[in-house]
Order: C-alpha cells, then sequence, then structure tokens
C-alpha cells in the first residue's frame, strides 16, 4: 500500500499555517500561526501587516509542521499551496515559499483554490461521496456549491453583497467586541432570544441566494436607537436575535437547494461552520427534511483557516495529475 505524503500551505488573509497530510485524509502535523492579536487594534485585517507576520512566521512554522509529523521534505510527494482567492501581499509568501522548496527539492508544486480547500477539509472527517453539495460561509464568502464529482464546482447559490461572516464581524464591532465578533457573538447567543426579529433577507424568494446586509444595517440601526435613548444593550438578545436570523436563512436556501438537487452528502465549510447556531439548525432540518442525506461537519479546528484542508485539496489534484509549474502565481481574484 503506497502513501502519499503532502506538505501544504496556507497564507490567504492572518493564519500562517503548514501542514503535513497523508493520502488526503490524515493529519500528520497542522500548525497554524494566528497574528488575530496584531489587526484587534484596528478592527480587522490590515494587508501590509498580514504580509510581515507571514514572512517573520513561515520559516518557524514549516519547521514545526514537519518537526511534529515526523517527517522532511525529501519525503514528500508533492507540496501544496493555496493560490487565491485572498490578499495578494498575503498569498505571496506561502506562494513563494512552496515555490522555492518544490524548486530545492525538486518536487511537484500543487495550487490549490481557498474554497476547494475549505470544502475538502472534510476529507479529513470522513470519504466524500458524491454529488454533494457544501454551504461555504466564511469571512469572505457565502456560497451554496453543488459537486457532482471531485474537483467539479458549481455555485447555485451566493451572497449578493456581505458574506455571513463579514456580516458577524461588523455586527460584533458595533457590539464593542473585538475582531473577529462571530464566534464570541455565537457564544452570546447562547444566553439570550431571538426578542428584534430582524429581518430574513431573500428567505420566501424563489432562488439559491442571499442577502446579510439589509440585516447589518438592521441590527446597527436598534443599536443606535437604543443608545440614544440611553437605553441599555441587552447582548445577549441582541446576539441571539442576529443569530436567529442568519442561520434561519441560511438553513432555509440550503434545504431550498436539497429540494432542486439530488444528492447524497451535505457538507459544512469555512470559518462560519464553527457556528453552534448553525450546525445545530442544519442538523435538526436535514433530520426532519432529508434523513438520507448525510451531513459533514468539520471539526472547529478544520473550519477556520487552516494548511491541512490545502492538503486534502492538493492530494485530491495530485491524484488527478493536476499539477502546476513555476509560473504558479497568487491569484487574490481566483474563481471556481
Ligand atoms: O474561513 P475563515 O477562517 O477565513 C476566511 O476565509 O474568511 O473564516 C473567518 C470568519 C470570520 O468572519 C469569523 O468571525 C467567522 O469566520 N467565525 C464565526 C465563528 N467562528 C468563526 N462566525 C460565527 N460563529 C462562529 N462560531
Ligand atoms: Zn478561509
Amino acid at each position: 500500500e503506497t502513501k502519499r505524503l503532502i506538505l501544504a500551505f496556507e497564507s490567504s488573509c492572518d493564519e500562517t499555517s503548514v501542514a503535513v497530510v497523508q493520502n488526503g485524509s490524515e493529519i500528520l502535523s497542522n500548525v497554524v500561526s494566528s497574528q488575530i492579536k496584531s489587526h484587534q487594534r484596528f478592527g480587522g485585517v490590515v494587508p501590509e501587516i498580514a504580509s510581515r507576520h507571514h514572512v517573520e512566521q513561515i520559516t518557524y512554522v514549516i519547521e514545526a509542521a514537519l518537526t511534529e509529523a515526523g517527517k522532511t521534505i525529501d519525503e514528500m510527494d508533492a507540496i501544496a499551496v493555496t493560490q487565491g482567492p485572498g490578499l495578494v501581499g498575503a498569498l505571496l509568501i506561502g506562494v513563494s515559499a512552496a515555490k522555492s522548496l518544490a524548486f530545492v527539492h525538486q518536487k511537484p508544486l500543487i495550487g490549490v483554490h481557498h474554497i476547494e480547500g475549505h470544502i475538502l477539509a472534510n476529507r479529513l472527517v470522513q470519504p466524500l461521496t458524491y454529488p454533494l453539495i457544501a454551504l461555504v460561509v466564511s469571512g469572505g464568502h457565502t456560497e451554496l456549491v453543488y459537486m457532482a464529482n471531485d474537483h467539479s464546482f458549481e455555485i447555485i447559490g451566493e451572497t449578493r453583497d456581505d458574506a455571513a461572516g463579514e456580516a458577524y464581524d461588523k455586527v460584533g464591532r458595533t457590539m464593542g467586541l473585538t475582531y473577529p465578533g462571530g464566534a464570541k457573538i455565537d457564544k452570546l447567543a447562547l444566553e439570550g432570544e431571538d426578542t428584534y426579529h430582524f429581518p430574513r433577507a431573500m428567505l420566501h424568494e424563489d432562488n439559491l441566494d442571499f442577502s446579510f446586509s439589509g440585516l447589518k444595517s438592521s441590527f446597527i440601526n436598534t443599536i443606535h436607537n437604543k443608545e440614544q435613548r440611553n437605553e441599555p444593550i441587552d447582548k445577549a438578545n441582541f446576539a441571539a436575535s442576529f443569530q436567529a436570523a442568519v442561520v434561519e436563512v441560511l438553513v432555509t436556501k440550503t434545504m431550498r437547494a436539497l429540494e432542486h438537487y439530488s444528492v447524497g452528502m451535505l457538507v459544512m465549510a469555512g470559518g462560519v461552520a464553527a457556528n453552534q447556531g448553525l450546525r445545530q439548525g442544519l442538523a435538526a432540518a436535514l433530520t426532519a427534511q432529508f434523513p438520507e442525506v448525510e451531513l459533514v461537519i468539520p471539526p472547529l479546528s478544520l473550519c477556520g483557516d487552516n494548511a491541512a484542508m490545502i492538503g486534502a485539496a492538493g492530494d485530491m489534484l495530485l491524484q488527478q495529475g493536476v499539477f502546476s509549474d513555476m509560473s504558479l502565481n497568487a491569484r487574490p481574484g481566483f474563481m471556481f
């Protein structure tokens, strides 16, 4: 039995990550160096600061990933790296490191789409069966993706404005939560109730698209009105009301996608897949409406940006013989 080993890189935003993945399914190491603290006082990711951190961290992260896996670069079958989408300066650090190592050690190079990585992170949970639908929810993306088979992506629904994670973070800022606010709102929501009934945009429209900017504005206006009247802000109820609106829309549109496309599997992907309300809401709706569809949810450690997911996607491309050459470049606006 042959074993495939991939050294994988992810540096599209504010995590510097390197992983060693075996056979696309087993994580030997997945080292993530987060820069969140350096960006917090600016309320979001500052591209220049991100690039500098990646440069400072990358060699240590590579060494840590290899040491933890107990492997050398010469044992690798290929080197995979996030090509895009993401911040160009940040992407370039991972791309340059991957290309240099591939050149020096004469290894095949594989450029990976960041969102493909988020979706195929689920390969690290269990084998995927096709066709499947992926609900991709992150800081930059909110999409329903239909996959007829490996490496085939059809966007069947997407946000018309803000991504779900972006809305969480903006709303979090209004409540005085440090960046990124998503996980903090999720936690607060547990202690509150949906008392504000914020709008559920496009819920009854017959499409699979999303819109979160109206919800965000409604939330911010409601908070500002309360502040003007010097009324206390019941943060838990605000959080629970916001989360209820987001989850209802995401769950309803995902169920509608399952009505239109016959699939055997639904997978969650992206940072917002860590959301407890969404995980529970999706599981409950699926059990009630499509009990025959299998739900795959990545563990929390594989929801946010990490290199193991790039290794999982890279391994699939390795098996298909989809390689890049030394002209591989960062693609900040990379589309499926
Ligand atoms: O996938 P990711 O790590 O980076 C991107 O590719 O965007 O996603 C980050 C996003 C942030 O907006 C963050 O607030 C959100 O995921 N997030 C959450 C939770 N954990 C992270 N949003 C809601 N609930 C959570 N538990
Ligand atoms: Zn991401």
